[in-house]
């Protein structure tokens, strides 16, 4: 299988705790390469934006606040058959309900503030790093391919 890439948010209760070393040290160990990061803050609008595939959600409104509440860090990962790995690495939406091991179930406080997100398809893990990294900035992953 070759090697994809996926789009990976520390989200700003992490963040503010102080996990961010502790989450990227999990993310290197389970064989994901960083080709991208980035420390950033999310405008209210680009945070609807990021969102927008859950705008008809009862808790979009919400979801977009706790996102645009302090700093985040944006990833692009690189590993064989990275969304669906990554997926497993950080367990279910709910940390009351992610596996033993999983980033969400060590560094997840509630369904909202759950430590990290990640893209849960090829097509979104496009969108989602293209909103956080201008192509140009991925043009060398691209291109050693
Ligand atoms: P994330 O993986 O970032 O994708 C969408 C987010 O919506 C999800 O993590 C949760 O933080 C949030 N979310 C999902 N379901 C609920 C819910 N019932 N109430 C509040 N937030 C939710």
């Amino acid at each position: 299988m070759t090697h994809s890439l996926t789009f990976a948010m520390i989200k700003p209760d992490a963040v503010a705790a102080k996990y961010t070393g502790p989450i990227i040290d999990m993310i290197e160990q389970a064989g994901f390469d960083i080709r991208a990061l980035k420390l950033t803050t999310l405008a209210i609008n680009d945070a609807s934006l990021f969102y927008r595939v859950h705008k008809d959600r009862p808790f979009y409104t919400s979801m977009c606040r706790s996102i645009a509440r302090g700093p985040i860090v944006a990833m692009v990962l690189e590993k064989e058959n990275a969304v669906v790995d990554f997926r497993k690495l950080i367990g279910a939406t709910d940390p009351a309900e992610a596996e033993v091991g999983t980033i969400r179930a060590r560094f997840g406080k509630s369904i909202e503030a759950n430590a990290i997100h990640g893209s849960d398809a090829h097509e979104t893990a496009t969108a989602e790093m293209g909103h956080f990294f201008p192509y140009l900035e991925l043009t060398s992953f691209l291109l050693r391919k």
